[in-house]
């Protein structure tokens, strides 16, 4: 039987995670499941990890449950290690998100300085939980869903020698909307992605062996999640585009009517972090009801929703050498040529029992090519900043950042944002 640990296991995510192990136990037979947290999280943990015991027993499985604020006894022996953790909890998310927009720039957790602020937070974190996994299980394979994904993944690669993988729940919806869309199997939609993680292109559809991407782009069909506003996107750009792009591109094609979206937003309802709040409120109240045995349909407000599904399907690949078709965040090698080979991309892999290989996509339109790159670099920068704590490799990731308009702006943005994260940024 399999070993596998979830940190962060208080998320409300938890028990689509669950639901996976339970749905695939035929394929992938799991005798441990250990959901981590720390002191802050335990009452989320008691909640989400007593429901994920009912869910169990209801199964009739021999899964064993376990809760611990232990770390180092979850990972010892683990088979997977999936991270799911949010340094700073919603506190962090509600100042990444605000700040910015007080000084006009896009306040999203993943994308810009709000993203960039929840990878210096997070970098040394999953740093440490990799010297853990390097001592006590140095076999496991980590899933690393903790965003942002490309950065933390990409940092993993690079200063540890866990082996890792990054993974999104929006390319697995992508697929399904368009199975929808054209009312087919997912197993009949071979998307094509081209990019890094929240800023990729499809460049390719296959429905049923046949090319659908022009007909898609034509009828204006793009998948978007719970947590980005919804907008549609412009009909004579997305024909000569060339790919779907992702919800996220919206930021850096429209982000002047993004960036007043967001405001109003903020100004009617609060961040997205204070939406979260409420939404999590809900479904704790759900989750502590006894008699709920199962995942509540209102997780679906959230805009991670499948993400399990994602991961399930992984393990399951990497366990079962399935060969099959995911896509995942890994190094480049030498599919981009304009990218280092150490850089972190979002691409179709074929999974096998030795890890995922990646597919140079067929089509990579020129023009993609620029913000990819200047997003990388950002990126990079992130790291490197988070690595050694040096404020001027900070500015420069951000004055680098598409999104932030100019010198002025950044030394503010840094300034307020490090004051704001201090207690999580000691090296700064
Ligand atoms: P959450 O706020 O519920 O956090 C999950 C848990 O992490 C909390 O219970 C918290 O106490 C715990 N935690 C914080 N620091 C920790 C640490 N050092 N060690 C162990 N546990 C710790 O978050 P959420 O909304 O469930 O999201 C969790 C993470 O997953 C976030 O980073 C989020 O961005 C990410 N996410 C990614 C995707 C994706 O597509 N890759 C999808 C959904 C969520
Ligand atoms: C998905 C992204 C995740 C992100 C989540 C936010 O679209 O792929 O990476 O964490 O949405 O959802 P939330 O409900 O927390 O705003
Ligand atoms: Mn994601």
């Amino acid at each position: 039987g399999l070993k596998i640990a979830v940190i962060g296991g208080g998320s409300s995510y938890t028990p689509e995670i669950v639901e996976g192990f339970i749905r695939n136990y035929d394929q992938m037979p799991i005798r441990e499941l250990w959901l981590v947290d720390i002191e802050q999280g335990k009452h989320k943990l008691d909640i989400v990890g007593n429901l994920a015991k009912r869910m169990v027993e209801e199964s009739g499985l021999p899964i064993e449950v376990h809760l611990t604020l232990d770390r180092r006894q979850a990972i010892k022996d683990a088979d997977f290690v999936s991270t799911q953790m949010r340094v700073g909890l919603l506190e962090a998310r509600k100042k990444d998100e605000h700040i910015p927009i007080t000084h006009g720039v896009i306040g999203q957790e993943t994308t810009g300085p709000g993203g960039m602020f929840k990878a210096l937070r997070t970098v040394p974190i999953i740093l440490d939980i990799c010297r853990d996994i390097e001592e006590l299980a140095p076999n496991a394979w980590m899933l690393n869903f903790t965003n942002p994904a490309g950065i933390v993944t990409e940092a993993v690669a690079k200063y540890s020698r866990v082996r890792s993988i990054g993974l999104c729940n929006s390319p697995i919806n992508v697929q399904k909307f368009l199975a929808a869309q054209y009312e087919v199997s997912e197993k009949d939609v071979l998307p094509e992605f081209v990019g890094i993680n929240h800023l990729h292109w499809v460049t390719s559809c296959q429905v049923k062996g046949e090319e659908k991407l022009p007909e898609i782009l034509s009828g204006g069909m793009a998948y978007t999640a719970k947590n980005v506003p919804t907008v549609g996107w412009d009909a004579d750009f997305l024909k000569s585009l060339g790919g779907i792009p992702t919800y996220y591109l919206k930021y850096f094609y429209m982000t002047d009517y993004m960036f007043n979206e967001m405001k109003e937003a903020m100004e009617k309802n609060g961040t997205r972090a204070d939406v979260v709040s409420r939404v999590e409120e809900e479904l704790f109240e759900l989750y502590k009801d006894p008699s709920l045995r199962e995942k509540p349909k209102q997780l679906e407000q959230r805009g991670g929703a499948y993400y399990s599904e994602a991961a399930v399907n992984l393990m399951n690949s990497i366990y079962n050498d399935r060969k099959d078709i995911q896509t995942l965040n890994v190094a480049n090698g030498n599919i981009y040529d304009f990218l280092p080979a150490d850089a972190s991309i979002e691409v179709n892999c074929v999974v096998t029992a030795q890890g995922p290989i990646a597919l140079p996509p067929r089509n990579v339109p020129e023009h993609v090519k620029g913000l990819m790159h200047a997003v990388k670099v950002y990126e990079q920068l992130t790291i490197e900043a988070a690595i050694t704590g040096d404020r001027g490799i900070a500015l420069q990731a951000l004055v680098h950042h598409p999104l932030v308009p100019s010198i002025e702006v950044a030394k503010k943005l840094l300034d307020e944002m490090l004051e704001a994260n201090r207690e999580y940024l000691p090296n700064f």
